[in-house]
């Protein structure tokens, strides 16, 4: 008889983006005059940037020609897009990544999510906490994380790494050795940072003991500080043991568009296995390429007038993050994050749980985060406010919490 991958079936309740969205509609429906203002989930408000309307444009009427119609693309991603991510995103730092070594993708999530496939399932991994669920839930799904105490919310073959206020919300080596090390930076959801030098460390420890490191490096546009590095491979020997995975979606408001990329070092092996022709093969045989007009619409995005759109945009969300920063801190709350990040990471205040504070936030003053305990142990009491707001929402947000 046929039977169901109940590995699923393991994944705790509803997920937490769900909740606060049930939770929402109930308070609106009993409430309907209230005007909530949503600073929950990460995605982006603004339109596209004019350089990338145009490309999509042009690559659209490319499409209508017999001439310069297109197909299915390649399977790695097209040519002129992954030679000039190699040349901007890293020959340009001075890393060492050719555009072989690219595979373009319809996005970080599916990406960071399907890696994990081409790694065994004795592996064990290790993730901060707290986290994006989706390396955590990828896992489960693939059935390498035990079982779920539901009390304690943790999975027993997952390697937890707490990030708190005491270690400035960066990972320490953990006291058990991980096969695979999920690192994300500038960090989704406590909104820090880590220093060239420490990331060094970590690149360090995952060649000593034999790890890898996955590293999701989807909020890179967001640094402002000098000594924040944007790639893992600034860093020396990370070609013998990280991954990277970029997104378009924040540096460009590609949410809705899809697009991004994962870079694998030719000599990056797990044991003596080369694991880029592992995922080249993964990828040819499961995913048929982003289509011709986003990956144009993806190299738009390091034209000269596309720089400068999205550098204006990317200051306009960190306006936001500043101004939540400053309101709050102002306001008398514990706050980090926001700097390097468009995320600010709040201590609840008055010992209220995540929830509560949730709870009390969408009452009094009709304004929505999201719970740092739906990311993690370690994030009970804390709330992540983001700064993809508009403008006008997120002042209107944070002068109500300041008169609460
Ligand atoms: C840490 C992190 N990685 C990946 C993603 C997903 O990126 P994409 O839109 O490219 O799938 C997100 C989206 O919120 C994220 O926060």
């Amino acid at each position: 008889m046929v039977k169901a991958n109940d590995n699923y079936l393991k994944l705790p309740g509803s997920y937490l983006f769900s909740t606060i969205g049930k939770k929402v509609r109930e308070y609106s429906e009993a409430h309907p005059e209230a005007k909530i203002i949503r600073l929950g989930i990460g995605d982006v408000t603004q339109p596209l940037a004019p350089a990338i309307i145009d490309a999509l444009h042009k690559a659209v009427d490319e499409m209508g020609v017999r001439e310069t119609f297109k197909g299915y693309a390649p399977d790695l991603g097209y040519e002129f897009l992954r030679n000039t991510i190699a040349e901007n995103d890293y020959r340009s730092r001075g890393c060492d990544i050719s555009a072989d070594e690219i595979f373009v993708s319809d996005g970080a999530k599916s990406d960071c999510a399907n890696i994990q496939e081409i790694f065994s399932l004795d592996n064990k991994i290790a993730v901060c906490d707290p986290v994006y669920p989706v390396y955590v839930d990828s896992n489960v799904m693939a059935g390498r994380c035990g079982d779920y105490d539901a009390a304690s919310g943790v999975w027993s073959n997952v390697i937890y790494m707490p990030c708190t206020a005491e270690n400035g919300f960066a990972p320490e080596f953990p006291g058990e050795t991980p096969d695979l090390i999920y690192l994300c930076f500038p960090n989704n959801p406590t909104g820090s940072a880590i220093t060239k030098p420490q990331l060094q460390e970590w690149v360090d420890y995952a060649n000593k003991v034999g790890a890898i490191i996955l590293y999701d490096a989807a909020y890179e546009a967001y640094i402002s500080e000098e000594n924040i590095p944007h790639s893992i491979f600034e860093c020396e020997g990370a070609r013998t043991c990280a991954i990277e995975f970029r997104s378009f979606s924040k540096n460009a408001g590609f949410t809705g568009v899809r697009l991004g990329f994962t870079v694998i070092p030719k000599e990056l092996k797990a044991g003596d296995v080369q694991l880029h022709p592992l995922w080249a093969r993964r990828h040819g045989t499961k995913y048929n390429g982003a289509p011709y007009i986003i990956q144009r619409a993806g190299e738009a995005v390091y034209s000269e007038e596309g720089r400068k759109q999205l550098k204006a945009q990317v200051a306009y969300y960190m306006d936001n993050a500043r101004y939540i920063y400053n309101g709050l801190k102002e306001a008398g709350y514990t706050v980090s994050g926001g700097v390097n990040a468009p995320y600010i990471w709040l201590k609840a205040p008055n010992n209220m749980t995540s929830w509560e504070f949730f709870d009390h936030l969408l009452e009094k003053v009709n304004v929505v985060g999201t719970p740092g305990s739906g990311f993690g142990p370690s994030g009970e009491t804390y709330f992540r406010l983001t700064a993809f707001g508009t403008k006008e929402a997120t002042v209107e947000a944070v002068d109500r919490i300041k008169k609460m």
